[in-house]
């Protein structure tokens, strides 16, 4: 019986999944780890997917799996690769493994604001990066902005030494990994579905993340308060397979990439209010927010700043320059 009902639930879940496909149609899915409703990601993805089950009704169907449902971030980029998914957005921190050039985004204070790291991902070292994993198989459709990038901690971090000795949950990336060593304390590499827990449990004292993923995640429920430390960036590699693109008709795969063009650029022309909405979405449930003057924030400038000589060697200067210059 046991297992006549789960073979149940499983059907059930997959005649929801896959409600609006129509037999015949190619079914795309879209897996991602973010939630609610508010969310930059969240929002893209699923405009993405309206369009394209609008536009190319019959033709093609995208699905998509938010909150790590399908797979999260230790899974997706091998279920990409093996064609189980065939679309996702990770965060640029991700792709260690298969190429150290995405750190440039990782290092603190290169970007100013997003507005600027939409600048250097329209310059050429920018769209050159785009395809930077093409020999492995994954092809970028573009750049998503998510946000700045915030501390919280289980206690006020106002100063860099507030976080001596603390442990941080961080992406899987080696200038996270360092750039918190640089203030003293050890990082914790953690997919992004386990954070909440740990920081509920004090398996870590902190993490680092957008106003956004604070909110839907709700991390500021279980953090002390969250300072606008505003050190680094988060933004998405939007992607596919080449298997998956290259199965496509000419005509199919053109609708599908102008689709995806026009959906990135409408996604970072909204961004930055979705963060300011997120942000006033925190303090209105009563969550606690720091802010810095411009002395204390030169502290965090210049314990992080020094990281960027250490990923020189693998990121390279001239990519280092673009983007600081942007
Ligand atoms: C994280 O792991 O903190 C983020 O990359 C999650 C996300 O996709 O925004």
């Amino acid at each position: 019986l046991t297992l006549a009902l789960s073979a149940l639930a499983l059907s059930i879940s997959a005649t929801t999944a896959f409600a609006s496909c129509e037999s015949g149609e190619i079914v795309a899915k879209l897996s991602h780890v973010t939630g609610g409703t508010t969310h930059p990601k969240v929002v893209a993805a699923n405009n993405f997917a309206q369009r394209v089950n609008d536009e190319m009704n019959g033709v093609m169907c995208v699905e998509v799996f938010p909150n790590s449902t399908l797979f999260g971030d230790s899974k997706e980029l091998e279920a990409l690769l093996l064609g189980d998914v065939q679309i996702l957005a990770p965060s640029l921190s991700k792709f260690g493994s298969y190429s150290p050039k995405y750190g440039v985004f990782d290092l603190p204070f290169i970007f100013k604001d997003m507005d600027a790291a939409i600048r250097f991902t329209k310059s050429d070292a920018g769209k050159g990066l785009l395809n930077e994993m093409h020999d492995v198989g994954f092809v970028g459709l573009g750049y998503w902005m998510s946000g700045m990038k915030y501390f919280s901690a289980n206690k006020p971090l106002i100063a860099p030494s507030d976080a001596k000795g603390m442990k941080f949950r961080v992406q899987t990336s080696d200038v996270a990994k360092a750039m918190i060593e640089a203030m003293g304390a050890s990082p914790q590499p953690m997919a992004f579905a386990e954070v909440y827990g740990a920081l509920q449990t004090g398996v870590v004292d902190g993490q680092e993340n957008t106003w956004s993923n604070i909110y839907t995640q709700k991390f500021f429920e279980v953090q002390d308060s969250v300072t606008e430390t505003n050190h680094q960036l988060l933004a998405y590699l939007f992607m596919t397979s080449t298997e998956f693109l290259d199965s496509l008709t000419p005509e199919a795969r053109e609708q599908f990439l102008t689709i995806a063009d026009e959906v990135t650029q409408a996604a970072n022309e909204e961004v930055k209010a979705a963060e300011a909405a997120n942000r006033a979405n925190i303090l209105e449930a009563k969550g606690k927010i720091n802010t810095l003057d411009d002395a204390q924030r030169q502290k965090w400038v210049d314990t992080m700043k020094p990281v960027w000589d250490q990923f020189e060697g693998e990121i390279g200067a001239d990519l280092i320059k673009a983007a600081a210059g942007s």
